[in-house]
């Protein structure tokens, strides 16, 4: 046959797909918009989750893969809020339930009393559906009316295989230590509840029987109190002051490079202490939980980069104590206003020459060009930060000096708590910074600078100069 006049030369229909495909008769708009919704809810509760439980998990790698894990369905989230408004949907409905068994099966993994629960919940149970509901949408919508749908699927898509080959990998790894699983039967439980509302992504629904709650019969209850895996010890020491000796002039950028990677590492507290403010701050417009998610991930991140920063150095950084009475002291002394205040107060504090530029020029001239990489991105982000914070923190003031000496007052109730934590026996305050510096040497081929190993400034006194960077950001 010949070629009728509109056969086009080049791939048709700006390559989304063939006519056939084109022509399926796909869904109506009705119909797209309760799919969508049915993954944004198994989303937004992940979300939660996976926020619930950052500061309680002890295992650092979960805590940032949570960190991480729930900023990508924030993400997700936002792009399927965005889409749903565009589909004649006023008022949008994205905050209700869209069926009772969908909200158990996520109380459930909410409540998981086992980290391995959890992940089996999480990583087993609910990305595995959706990535298949997502499948199915993009299998069964017509890819050209609904192109932006697809868009947004095939992203999440991308986002959501690694997320589960993350928890699978977990998951195997913690089944070889011995590690408690879930009570019989409740993963069972779990895949029941979704069969029993599968009607809302284009399944036949099955009738489950009595869905009865196993660890959901309380409601969750947030843990404030960080916890860290074993490679975490003497967490109260305050035996070394790295703002002290990073602001001293004596000593050269090489050596306060270490310092750097300290203070990056250290920030780990600083999801421990976020997560904690989303959890318990109801109520807020989504964009707050987004941009505070972002934020999260990105303290998370400049954990790891202290992390790697200590790895390229083959410094073996579990000998250090990684201090947590900043999320600990936030977390169990303020609200959740309150803490905001201080994230504010010091990273406001981080925007001076003196802040963020100044530890980027000290990792420029130090000589090892990955400690630049990680503070020219650090403090990019820092930048993001205040942005954040003045979008979601000062503006419950009048204006932006009331809110940063709001924060700094908030500061000062819980700074200096150094003799306590001795006379409560709760650490010794040891100096760890001459061993850290010796090795650092080692590694450097080079004899230790006499006065960079004599330094031995504690948190005992915190100076007035220094306060507002000596915190976590
Ligand atoms: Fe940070
Ligand atoms: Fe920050």
């Amino acid at each position: 046959m010949r070629p009728s006049k509109s056969t086009p030369l080049v791939p048709p229909l700006a390559g989304l797909c063939n006519f056939a495909a084109a022509q399926r008769q796909g869904m109506s708009v009705a119909e797209c918009v309760d799919w969508l919704k049915y993954n944004h809810y198994l989303l937004s509760r992940l979300h939660e989750i996976f926020t619930a439980r950052i500061t309680s998990e002890p295992l650092y790698e979960l805590k940032t893969a949570f960190s991480h894990h729930a900023y990508l369905c924030a993400e997700h989230i936002t792009a399927i809020r965005t889409r749903v408004s565009e589909m004649r949907e006023p008022p949008l409905g994205l905050d209700e339930v869209p069926h009772p068994a969908l909200k158990l099966q996520c109380d459930e993994v909410l409540c998981a009393p086992t980290t391995l629960a959890l992940l089996d919940g999480i990583y087993e149970i609910v990305l595995p559906e959706l990535v298949s509901s997502f499948e199915d949408y993009v299998d069964t919508t017509n890819p050209l009316v609904d192109a932006p749908s697809v868009r947004i699927a095939r992203f999440a898509l991308l986002e959501i295989r690694e997320m589960v080959q993350f928890g699978n990998e977990s998951i195997v790894v913690l089944q070889r230590t011995g590690a408690p699983r879930a009570a019989d039967g409740w993963l069972e439980l779990l895949s029941k509840c979704l069969a029993a509302a599968s009607r809302l992504r284009g399944r036949e629904a099955k009738d489950p029987g009595e869905l009865k709650p196993v660890y959901s019969t309380k409601p969750f209850e947030f843990d404030a109190v960080p916890k860290r895996d074993a490679r975490f010890h003497d967490s109260f020491n305050g035996g070394v002051n790295p703002e002290a000796f990073l602001y001293d002039e004596r000593f050269s950028p090489r050596d306060k490079v270490l310092m750097l990677f300290y203070k990056r590492l250290r920030e780990i507290d600083v999801p421990e202490m976020m997560a904690s403010i989303i959890h318990q701050t109801p109520g807020k417009p989504w964009k707050y939980y987004r941009d505070m998610s972002r934020q999260l991930w990105d303290e998370a991140r400049h954990a790891m980069l202290g992390e790697v920063g200590f790895v390229s150095q083959g410094i073996d950084w579990s000998s250090i104590p990684i201090n947590f009475t900043w999320s600990l002291n936030l977390n169990t002394q303020l609200s959740p206003r309150d803490r905001h205040a201080v994230l504010y107060f010091i990273e406001q504090g981080l925007m001076p020459r003196n802040g963020k530029r100044f530890e980027w020029e000290v990792a420029t001239e130090s000589g090892i060009p990955l400690a630049k990489l990680i503070q020219d991105f650090d403090w990019a982000d820092e930048v993001l930060h205040s942005q954040i914070g003045r979008a979601w923190y000062v503006t419950e003031f009048s204006n932006l000096n009331t809110a940063l000496s709001y924060g700094d007052r908030c500061w000062s109730t819980i700074l200096s708590q150094w003799q306590r934590y001795l006379d409560e026996g709760l650490t010794e305050h040891r100096n760890w910074w001459p061993e850290l510096y010796r090795a650092a040497c080692a590694g450097w081929g080079v004899t230790p600078d006499p006065a960079a190993l004599a330094f031995n400034e504690s948190y005992a006194e915190v100076r007035a100069d220094l306060k507002s960077i000596s915190g976590s950001a």
